[in-house]
């Protein structure tokens, strides 16, 4: 264990939680779809290593990374499984591909020739998926070009193993947004369908990620894409209850005083005291990843006992209201978001919202200045 002395704000990862979490889509999946674990942007901000390497352990068959640096990363730890890659690797970088044995995303017919006239020159055979755009707007092939998808099928140093979209609104039941998915499972069908068509055998299929796991569980691609979820947030909310949060946020208190009536607090004076209050200056702040956004809006829990965000997030510290709060001590644990060893609980999902942010953003936004701790087993250890 590091010399922990010096630590003003860390991150608990548990991966018991972790777990928790991969079983519940292993119970909600259809029983023959098999799991990507979405890894990309270090595991979600938890720690891309760790997280895979547990995730290997409970039975993810796949992961999914952005970029073909995450994907080597990966390997370089041992990890075994498939890996897909859903952005586009630069052509100078293709070999890697193969050399990590990784799987590329064919993300356009431009993309194809390329990729194509590289494996050829380079007399390798690169294993892709597809990927089709049926709305997303983002990248893919178009969901009408059936005589250019085929192509991918009929290049000889192109393995093709999977093919997929990318829905955008599936965590939403809003009836314009279903109206919307709908009409890109719908568009997708017809692709593997026309494709069947043709005597080409789409297997590998994928289309859901969380929202479209839980909203649409009726569907039996061959995967599913599983990245928020397992991380212990679920958009749609239906599991809520179930879920239990992987990312534990914890700073301490640094100063603790009592400011009159009429007193400003933090920059811009965007709090005033109306009552003598109490007042906690805790360290952290958003050059830790604790958004600005959550300026006099968001909650903490200190001693299991909630207690509001005053004034604007700076740089390095927050300020909190203990006004009601006995005996709270300097150096005192201040839980952000997460769970706390003693069962405290501050679900960051319920005032993201209120601020216009997604848990993603606030994830992936953790500074490294922020100590990342791991729990298994009940047991601590750093990376
Ligand atoms: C192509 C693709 N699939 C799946 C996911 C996972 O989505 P979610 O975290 O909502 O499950 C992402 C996330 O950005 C993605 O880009």
């Amino acid at each position: 264990m590091k010399e922990r002395l010096f630590i003003r704000s860390w991150i608990d990862i548990n991966l018991d939680n972790l777990e928790n979490n991969f079983k519940i889509i292993q119970l909600k999946k259809q029983k023959k779809t098999k799991i990507i674990s979405i890894v990309k942007s270090n595991g979600y901000g938890h720690g891309m290593v760790e997280i895979a390497n547990k995730l290997e352990k409970i039975g993810t068959d796949m992961f999914a990374v952005a970029t073909i640096s995450e994907g080597i990363v990966l390997r370089n730890h041992g990890i075994k499984r498939d890996i897909l890659i859903f952005g586009m690797t630069p052509l100078e970088e293709v070999e890697y591909i193969v050399k990590y044995n990784l799987i590329q995303t064919i993300t356009s017919y431009e993309y194809l020739l390329d990729l194509d006239n590289i494996s050829l020159s380079q007399k390798s055979v690169i294993r892709c998926h597809i990927k089709i755009d049926t709305g997303m707007g983002r990248v893919g092939f178009f969901y009408n070009d059936i005589k250019k998808i085929k192509e991918s099928y009929e290049k000889n140093n192109l393995k093709i193993e999977g093919i997929y979209s990318h829905l955008s609104s599936s965590e939403s039941l809003e009836i314009e947004d279903v109206l919307y998915t709908k009409k890109q499972i719908d568009r997708f069908d017809k692709v593997l369908e026309s494709l069947k068509k043709l005597d080409i055998n789409c297997y590998g299929s994928h289309l859901q990620n969380t929202g479209g796991l839980i909203n649409y569980s009726y569907l039996s691609y061959d995967f599913v894409r599983a990245g928020i979820f397992v991380y212990g947030y679920d958009p749609t909310e239906i599991f809520n209850d179930k879920l239990k949060p992987v990312m534990n946020f914890f700073s301490k208190i640094s100063m603790i005083k009592v400011l009159e009536k009429d007193s400003f607090i933090s920059y811009n004076r965007r709090f005033k005291t109306d009552k003598q209050m109490k007042i906690a200056t805790v360290s952290v702040g958003y050059g830790d990843g604790y958004n600005r956004v959550f300026s006099n809006k968001s909650f903490v829990k200190v001693g299991g006992r909630l207690s509001r965000v005053l004034g604007n997030i700076t740089m390095d510290q927050i300020m909190i209201d203990i006004t009601d709060l006995e005996n709270i001590q300097i150096g005192e644990t201040v839980l952000l978001f997460g769970e706390d060893q003693d069962g405290n609980r501050l679900d960051l999902g319920d005032y993201t919202k209120k601020v216009g942010v997604i848990p993603y953003e606030i994830f992936t936004g953790i500074t490294n200045r922020v100590e990342r701790r791991y729990i298994e087993k009940m047991q601590l250890f750093n990376n």
